[in-house]
């Protein structure tokens, strides 16, 4: 079951018209929220990174966050399973085909869900394959944007090479991935590319952050040269349906010992627990 523009429905009959500017320029913003246990997993931050975007593109929010809370808890209790990915996207609404805003025109709203497909125990035991490649993207990438051409291409490199994700390189520096954020291990202190125009701040990137503050595990934000991806010990990518995985090759050539490390293991430790916490907090 979907929402859109006011309305439930199952996905087979929810249709868009092909005017909708989402179709036609991409120009609308999306988020992923991931639901554990039928609790949205940090509402709030997704809410309001939505609103970020919103304002980025000059959009206003056609929701409340309580609406949005709402229409989203609705969703998760019209789906099936427990866990699930919400998918939430704003468009500029139909129009008649102009580049510049239409006037007084209503935003399409649509929310979708589909089942949480978090890391398999595989792929936590022996970690992912990635590659490398150079961020071609435009100057925005902080804005949650729908038209994910770039990004689409991108990680297609990986696909073609059989790896999980590109890991992207502008200027010689890590930004992120084509789809996610990530994080260094070299000589045992977890490092973060820092938040600004040429990556997303990811969600799951900020609370594996805050854990690392809160443990006392090493960390520094701070700018990754492509010899420092190359040379490192441990690499992770994260994201809201990925949470944290570990990248064990690097094009072709083994990461640190070619194992997940000892910090992936202890994050990964942390991060359980604190969705464990969180969920049972949600419940009351
Ligand atoms: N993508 N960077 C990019 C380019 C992303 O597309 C994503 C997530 C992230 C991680 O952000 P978060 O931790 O908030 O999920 C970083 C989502 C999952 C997607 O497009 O499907």
């Amino acid at each position: 079951m979907i929402y859109l523009n006011g309305e439930f429905m199952p996905i087979e009959t929810a249709v868009i018209p092909v005017l909708d500017r989402g179709f036609i320029f991409g120009d609308g913003v999306y988020e992923v929220i991931p639901v554990y246990s039928r609790q949205p997993f940090r509402l709030g931050e997704h809410l309001s990174r939505l609103q970020t975007s919103l304002d980025s593109i000059r959009l206003n929010n056609p929701r409340t966050d309580a609406e949005w809370r709402t229409l989203i808890n609705r969703i998760v209790e019209l789906n099936e399973t427990e866990d699930q990915s919400i998918y939430l996207q704003v468009t500029r609404g139909v129009a008649k085909r102009d580049h510049a805003f239409p006037k007084s025109v209503k935003p399409t709203v649509f929310i979708m869900s589909s089942p949480l497909l978090p890391p398999t125990a595989d792929q936590l035991h022996t970690g992912v394959a990635a590659i490398t490649a150079v961020d071609n993207r435009w100057l925005r990438c902080d804005v949650k944007s729908t038209a994910l051409l770039p990004n689409v291409l991108l990680r297609q490199l990986a696909a073609d090479a059989g790896c999980a994700e590109t890991l992207l390189l502008r200027d010689g520096m890590l930004t992120e991935g084509a789809a996610s954020n990530v994080f260094v291990v070299n000589q045992g202190v977890l490092l973060a590319p820092p938040k600004s125009n040429l990556m997303l701040p990811g969600i799951t990137y900020e609370v594996v952050l805050e854990l690392a503050q809160a443990n006392d595990v090493p960390f520094d934000v701070r700018n990754i040269s492509e010899s420092e991806l190359l040379g490192a010990e441990e690499i992770w990518i994260t994201s809201s349906s990925r949470e944290i995985l570990p990248v064990t090759t690097l094009n072709g050539v083994a990461v640190g010992s070619g194992r997940p490390g000892p910090v992936f293991r202890r994050m990964r430790e942390l991060y359980q627990d604190h969705k464990a916490q969180d969920m049972k907090a949600a419940r009351g």
